[in-house]
């Protein structure tokens, strides 16, 4: 596993066979998740009462500046809290955002914590390597504060480009999603944590989220983020999954027992808990559904899983099997993360290695979209020009449960304009780290970016403008379209006009459109940088690091060419600010249009050209990629070489799609490497192809099948780069 997890930068030809999603497939199931927890959660469940059993299902919102109810002396301020069972030598679950870093829970606790890029950044990395890192300072901060639990493992799809938290989620591609996540809560599982893998599912837009209605069939909801649940299940053994908020199919997706009991449970043979999003439950039935766990109770309408349940299960048998199932799966959980043996201890932890650890995340994740020989800046660069984006104080973050605060606290802290959360910059300046590169002789100048004259006026009197661009999106609310909010795309086109030199950073929670494309000369998306951004975003503009992100997404030309050209009602003013309402009618949101043909296969389905393909980025040297191969057996084999035949070092992800399978057209990745390579070093890479992304899924009795016929894959450096095409018969295969 191991070797997936590392980038390799040796000089001369190496070999390193890199599995996509195999490890986990390989072991095999239900054994993969088996553990020595069973039996030991098992003998300490016959032991409670049916009030301790009723503790473990339950807990209270632990806000501790928000709630009313008085809380025990020991609780953090955070998330949720289920009180220990002290005759039994249970301890306390104390829970906490991810997956950016440790939250601070809206302002209630400014400990501060390592900011990490967002979610999106990471996805845009390629490198399960990085998450795992990330999962493990993320887990050590945690601890350190006394959790014993992340609420952390964001893997629905970005299905809705639009969509609030799509900067919580990590690509719209269920291998990239199903490897990165994955790699990431194994990493808190490994740290003696839970973590939690979420939203189950289909939460994919803000609009409506309590009350809109997912349309998907079987087939396509697990050929896509079924499928990246199953794949950061099956590599991160989360011991906790979190239902959505909306509705999948009918029922709402904490009471959806074929969401829950059927496929979950039964089908993937889930072993850990299932908790609720907070405040996403709506009876007692919801138990009955295959919920295991309230979380927050004081967020819902009622405390349901309290003494009405108990009461009910005295009559009702079933019911209090699933209240013991419930209490019998949390323990599991708990004694399987090792928490029982290895407590969280409170103490400090020194944030340099975590700032480290987040500029090189920055630094990994960061996409070259455009360079028309702008970049790398020189050095020796004489008059430069900064616009826009706050460059002079630091990068945005998003909004939200995951928002988190950094040790020094925020650059910039203010309202929302209308939303719940607050817009938040970390404190690390793009302005000032472009200062540092620079030589004395340099004249470096900053203006707002709020008038296009006064942009444009600067950017007139320089050698080159670099301008930051910001789209703030947050949990709770979607963008109502994707041009660049606050009219910074006129901003943008009147500084291009004055200085044909113009290099426009993006600092955004998605993708956006760029009606100025064609008038500037590099752009680069930076995404939400965290507390190493500034930095990094320096080292790309001066070439001292090779821009070694890719798209996670596609970035459209048009919204007319989405699937939903327009964000589901929307329109309809108060279903758009009520995000956080249970009240207002539902609405079905028709995800069958797309079906599992999200993104960049619903752009190859319809043939059209996005403005930015998903996989692209470009790199400042040249790699080649040859002796392209394909090898059919029990598992397929992709085979290549990659090499560095530019003249600096550099990084790439060379990309395997499968285009063409048994006669049926179609684009899907299906595997990839994240490579670094010395000038003039090669890499002789193997990957082998889970057949759960080659095949289609057919029942839950057959699994996924992959059709036996001619198959076209290619090798290339995005989805929209066919080269290396190379055809082969594939024997058929099935997996479940
Ligand atoms: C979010 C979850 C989060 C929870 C606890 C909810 O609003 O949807 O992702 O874990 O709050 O803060």
């Amino acid at each position: 596993m191991t070797s997936l997890v590392k980038g390799y930068a040796l000089a001369g030809t190496m070999l390193a066979t890199v599995y996509c999603g195999l490890p986990a497939m390989a072991k095999g199931r239900p054994e993969a998740f088996a553990s020595k927890a069973d039996a030991a959660a098992a003998s300490l469940e016959v032991r409670m009462t049916d009030e301790e059993r009723l503790n473990m299902v339950r807990s209270t919102f632990s806000r501790t500046d928000r709630t009313a109810k008085p809380l025990p002396a020991d609780v953090i301020s955070s998330a949720s809290y289920t009180a220990p069972v002290t005759r039994l030598g249970i301890p306390a679950l104390r829970e906490t955002d991810g997956p950016l870093g440790v939250s601070w829970v809206s302002g209630s606790r400014k400990d501060g914590a390592t900011a990490f890029p967002s979610s999106l950044a990471l996805g845009a990395s390629w490198d399960p390597g990085l998450a795992y890192q990330i999962g493990a300072r993320m887990a050590l901060e945690a601890r350190a504060k006394g959790f014993n639990v992340l609420l952390t493992g964001g893997v629905n799809l970005v299905r809705e480009p639009r969509g609030g938290r799509n900067f919580e989620y990590l690509s719209e591609d269920p291998l990239l999603t199903g490897i990165v996540g994955g790699q990431g809560i194994r990493a808190v599982q490994d740290s003696h944590m839970i973590s939690t893998i979420k939203h189950f599912a289909f939460n994919a837009q803000e609009t409506g989220r309590h009350v809109y209605n997912a349309l998907i069939s079987d087939n396509a909801a697990h050929d896509s983020d079924l499928l990246a649940f199953r794949l950061a299940m099956d590599i991160g053994k989360p011991g906790a999954m979190m239902c959505a908020y909306n509705r999948v199919n009918g029922p709402q997706a904490c009471g959806s027992s074929a969401l829950l009991t059927d496929i979950l449970k039964t089908e993937w043979r889930y072993p850990g808990f299932v908790m609720s999003d907070w405040s996403a439950v709506r009876g007692i039935s919801d138990l009955g559904a295959g919920l295991d766990r309230q979380s927050a109770e004081e967020l819902d309408a009622r405390p349901y899983f309290a003494e009405d349940l108990l009461k009910a299960t005295r009559t009702d048998q079933q019911l209090h099997r699933r209240l013991r199932d419930g209490a019998r799966r949390v323990l599991r959980s708990m004694l399987d993360a090792g928490i029982f043996d290895h407590p969280a201890i409170v103490q400090p932890v020194d944030p340099q290695a975590g700032k480290e650890l987040a500029e090189k995340a920055a630094l990994g994740s960061i996409v070259l979209l455009k360079n028309e020989g702008a970049l790398p800046l020189l050095k020796n660069a004489r008059r430069i020009a900064v616009i826009g984006g706050f460059a002079n104080d630091g990068v945005l973050s998003g909004g939200g449960s995951s928002q988190v605060q950094p040790v020094e606290g925020p650059a910039i802290n203010m309202p929302g304009n209308g939303a719940k959360h607050r817009i938040m910059f970390h404190r690390s300046s793009p302005l000032d780290a472009i200062r540092a590169k620079l030589g004395k002789d340099a004249v470096l100048q900053y203006d707002q970016g709020f008038y296009p004259a006064a942009a444009a006026d600067m950017a007139s009197r320089a050698d080159v403008a670099i301008i930051f661009a910001t789209q703030w999106m947050t949990e709770g609310l979607d963008a109502a379209d994707l041009s660049l909010p606050q009219g910074q795309d006129a901003v943008i086109a009147a500084v291009a006009k004055a200085n044909p030199n113009t290099i426009v950073v993006l600092e955004t929670g998605g993708p956006v459109l760029m009606p100025w494309k064609d008038q500037v000369r590099a752009i680069m998306e930076a995404w939400y940088s965290g507390i190493g951004g500034g930095p990094a975003i320096a080292d790309v503009l001066f070439g001292d690091a090779d821009p070694a992100g890719r798209l996670p997404v596609t970035f459209p030309a048009s919204e007319d060419d989405l699937p939903r050209p327009r964000l589901d009602d929307s329109n309809d003013p108060e279903r758009d600010l009520a995000s956080q309402s249970q009240t207002i009618a539902g609405f079905d949101v028709n995800y069958n249009i797309e079906g599992s043909d999200v993104g960049y296969r619903w752009f190859a389905r319809k043939g059209v050209k996005p403005l930015f393909p998903f996989g692209h980025g470009l790199s400042y040297t040249h790699f080649s990629y040859s002796d392209f191969a394909v090898h059919d057996g029990p598992y397929v084999q992709v085979t290549f070489t990659i090499r560095n035949d530019g003249d600096r070092a550099g990084s790439d992800v060379p990309q395997v799609y499968v285009r063409n399978r048994a006669g049926t057209a179609g684009l899907r990745l299906v595997a990839w490497d994240k490579v670094a390579l010395e000038k003039g070093a090669s890499k002789l890479v193997s990957l082998t192809i889970d057949p759960k992304v080659l095949g289609d899924w057919k029942s839950k009795n057959t699994g996924w099948v992959v059709p036996a016929g001619n198959y076209e894959f290619f090798l290339g450096s995005s989805s929209g780069d066919p080269r290396n095409i190379f055809k082969t018969k594939i024997s058929s295969k099935k997996e479940r």
